[in-house]
């Protein structure tokens, strides 16, 4: 019988970036009215990356992009498509897709932005799955990246503590896993989601057309995030339990072939009740979000490169990835590296 290869796309390599200046709870301390413990016992976070004046997000996402090129052996004029999943993107408008195009030299290919906030990388790695998978394109370079400490109000303890710096990025192709493969490699399952019920709980409500920039958007603080986070978190962990389970059941696995759950790192006490009830071991849950705090899309991109340069996860690896993030948009993907 012959073998065929199956039509699938694989991650070829992973890379991220975190801009050296940390940021810790006790210097927030000095900020606002906030306290390293009460931060650390409501989030899991006790510090997080911000980048300093001059850097901009399309050189973090450049910096994570040729990391995962390097690791991919695939060089930039390879690739077909750039997906930046940010909504802090270096201006409004072109896409801070077309910079990052042009900082590591890519070639004329489609660039743009993808706006799904903290579910970016989920939705962009969705996209890209589908090009490979009809064999439309094979090299595409997916990033998930936020300078989130230009959209927040320093003086506003109750969104600060949370965000951190940092980009994270997957260059995927073609998986050349066979038929007749135990246990082929690639993106085995995506699924993503939004709903705009509650779209206004977690805005940047000014600088476009419904709150244009002005001297009064200013005044009332309107560039900046705000957020109603009882209504978040109840809706984060609802959400990431279905959307974790409906991921496995379309790849056909059961909580057992999982061998790393790699979720947004947005409060720990969100990651511990999704798979408290997923029932995967605590030993199988990556995290760095007491290092790194909250980085939105960039938070899966991150995680998943620091345990695979870490030896960590290896190849053949399961992964469950999962997010969720202002929209509200959600996704999930299971993964076999
Ligand atoms: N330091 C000290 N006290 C604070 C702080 C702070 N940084 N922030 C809020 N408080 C106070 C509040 O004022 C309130 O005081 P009060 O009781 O006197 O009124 C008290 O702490 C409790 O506030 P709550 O908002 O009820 O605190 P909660 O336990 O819900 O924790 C948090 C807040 C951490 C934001 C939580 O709701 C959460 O994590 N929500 C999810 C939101 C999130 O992660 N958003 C990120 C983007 S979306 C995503 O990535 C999933």
């Amino acid at each position: 019988m012959p073998s065929h290869v199956l039509p699938r796309s694989r991650i070829l390599g992973t890379g991220h970036y975190l801009p050296p200046t940390v940021r810790t709870n006790l210097d927030l301390e000095k900020m606002v009215d906030t306290s390293d413990t009460w931060i650390t016992e409501r989030t899991g976070i006790r510090e997080r990356r911000i980048a300093h004046d001059g850097l901009v997000t399309s050189d973090m996402a450049a910096n994570a992009a040729k990391n995962a090129l390097d690791a991919a052996g695939v060089r930039a004029e390879q690739l077909d498509m750039i997906i930046v999943g940010t909504v802090t993107g270096d201006m409004p408008m072109p896409a801070t897709a077309a910079f990052v195009q042009q900082k590591i030299g890519a070639p004329s290919c489609p660039a743009f932005d993808l706006s799904a906030a903290c579910a970016g990388f989920v939705f962009g790695l969705s996209i890209a799955d589908q090009f490979i998978r009809t064999g439309q394109l094979r090299h595409i370079l997916v990033v998930g990246v936020e300078l989130l400490s230009r959209v927040l109000d320093w003086t506003d303890r109750s969104t600060c503590v949370l965000f951190g710096d940092g980009a994270g990025a997957a260059v995927l192709g073609p998986s050349d896993a066979r038929e007749s493969d135990a246990k082929p490699r690639g993106v085995l399952s995506t699924a993503i989601h939004t709903d705009g019920a509650l779209a206004t709980s977690l805005w940047i409500p000014g600088g476009g057309s419904v709150n244009p920039t002005s001297h009064a958007t200013v005044d009332q603080k309107l560039q900046y995030v705000h957020m109603k986070g009882q209504d978040i978190f109840k809706v984060a962990v609802k959400n990431l339990l279905a959307t974790s389970r409906d991921a496995l059941e379309r790849a056909g696995m059961t909580k057992t072939d999982i061998d790393w759950v790699c979720a947004h790192q947005a409060n720990k006490r969100i990651i511990d009740q999704v798979v408290s009830r997923v029932e995967v071991p605590a030993e199988k849950v990556l995290m760095n979000i007491d290092r790194v705090g909250n980085t939105s899309s960039a938070s899966i991109p991150i995680l998943l490169d620091e345990n695979v340069r870490a030896g960590r996860v290896k190849a053949g690896d399961t992964v469950l990835m999962c997010a969720l993030g202002a929209g509200i948009s959600w996704g999930s993907a299971i993964v076999r590296m």
